[in-house]
């Protein structure tokens, strides 16, 4: 009863109350990876380039970002097709209509993300950025985050954990770090 008090008192102050997720404790990836529906022909590429460059815990894998983008077709010879990232996840959602919308604002969203954040990210010189284009990566992540964070109903998994890592991802900066 106190408790509820105080966080009311808090709230009424502070403006991102509502949701109070708390910015410390970063949801698990595995907590979210399949929180929202993902496309079959994505399931393929991304099982593909999880053998092909598997993840190790708290490195960098930008190869795996750049493994999905060439597989596919979003970059092609190491250029990033930008004009047709659009109609490649449009002919991916093909069988889910649902997430066309999503997925546009997405990338439209993280385009810009990626522009302004860039430059930021190569300052710090990442680990792994010499082996592989960092950006895919980025702009993957921006994309799955925002595909979450604007899920359709009829892809969404109600759990708790998704729930929490939705509001997470709304909520808390620099979620585009990996
Ligand atoms: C992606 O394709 C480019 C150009 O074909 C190639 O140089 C690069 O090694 C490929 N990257 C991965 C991670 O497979």
């Amino acid at each position: 009863m106190f408790r509820n008090l105080s966080v009311f008192l808090v709230c009424a102050f502070a403006v991102q109350c509502l949701a109070d997720p708390d910015c410390s404790q970063r949801p698990k990836k595995e907590d979210f990876m399949n929180c929202c529906a993902k496309p079959a022909p994505f399931k393929d590429v991304m099982a593909k380039c999880n053998e092909k460059f598997p993840f190790q815990k708290g490195e960098p894998n930008f190869c795996h970002g750049e493994c999905v983008f060439n597989e596919t077709g979003i970059s092609v010879n190491g250029v990033i097709q930008k004009d047709k990232i659009s109609a490649i996840l449009g002919e991916m959602y093909k069988a889910m209509p649902d997430f066309i919308p999503v997925a546009t604002k997405a990338v439209e969203k993280c385009d810009e993300t990626v522009r302004t954040k860039m430059a930021k990210i190569m300052e710090h010189k990442p680990e792994g950025a010499d082996k592989c284009n960092p950006v895919p990566a980025v702009y993957g992540f921006c994309i799955f985050v925002e595909t979450i964070v604007n899920c359709p109903a009829s892809g969404w998994q109600n759990t708790d954990d998704c729930n929490r890592a939705r509001e997470f991802m709304k909520s808390c900066p620099m979620h585009h770090k990996q």
